[in-house]
């Protein structure tokens, strides 16, 4: 596959951490990027609460920002969610959808994050699809299995690599300190990979494929090293700017 691997995307999850105190780890991230010669993109996912305030303490550096879902509308009666729109007017060129914490705490089925992940292509943002098995179905060998199905019931029509990114997260390895092996991350990125190829056939190569799950500076290479690794989704490790920038180098 040499020559048609995608541009890296090292993305940042932020999760529901950060009021304005926080604003300094992103302002500081940006400076420290400022003379970093990068392969990859660096994409910021802060509450939506701050994210035009964290693309303003960014300005000026190649760094973007995310949401962390969407709901499927543009708008309505639909209290405390926030729309594709609604994040792309706050200066956000991604959402994440399907991360297994919304997959767990509320009730997301496939279908849900299919539908997420159309409402954010509608909007013109990048869909960031997360799946990934949990403990028990890993050690019940169904693991291949378990993300084949996720993949299939989660991509909506009109899938491409432009408009979409797959993040692998094993569960289990979510916050935990827990990592699976490079062979192991190899291994579900290359079925990952070849799955794809339904979706969207020989596209399914230009396609990045982020691991997730307890990425820290000291793990980064070796994971982003692995087959058909396109890059990585940080939860903890983004939250403070000199570890994330330990991350991001793996692609310096
Ligand atoms: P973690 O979270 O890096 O804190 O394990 C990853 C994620 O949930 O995206």
């Amino acid at each position: 596959m040499a020559g048609t691997q995608p541009r890296p995307l090292v993305a940042g999850n932020w999760k529901m951490n950060g009021t304005t105190a926080h604003l300094r780890e992103p302002r500081l991230l940006a400076a420290m990027l400022r003379d970093v010669k990068l392969r990859c993109e660096v994409l910021v996912c802060p509450p939506a609460t701050l994210a035009r305030r964290v693309k303003a303490v960014m300005k000026g550096s190649r760094i973007r920002i995310g949401g962390q879902d969407c709901h499927t509308a543009v708008s309505g009666a639909h209290t405390g969610d926030i729309s594709a729109e609604m994040l792309k007017d706050a200066g956000c060129t991604a959402a994440i959808v399907g991360h297994s914490e919304r997959r767990t705490n509320h009730g997301e089925t496939d279908a849900t994050v299919r539908a997420k992940a159309a409402a954010a292509h509608r909007a013109g943002l990048t869909a960031i699809v997360c799946i990934g098995e949990t403990l028990e179905e890993r050690k019940s060998g169904k693991t291949l299995a378990v993300v084949s199905k996720q993949l299939e019931g989660s991509l909506p029509e009109g899938t491409t690599p432009a408009n979409t990114v797959i993040a692998y997260e094993p569960v289990w390895a979510i916050g935990t300190g827990l990592t699976p092996t490079t062979a192991e991350v190899a291994e579900v990125h290359t079925h990952i990979r070849k799955e794809l190829g339904k979706a969207v056939g020989e596209n399914a190569a230009a396609m990045r494929i982020l691991y997730g799950g307890s990425v820290k500076p000291s793990n980064a290479q070796e994971l982003m090293s692995a087959d058909n690794v396109n890059g990585a989704l940080v939860g903890g490790a983004s939250l403070k700017a000199a570890d994330f920038i330990g991350i991001i180098k793996a692609y310096a």
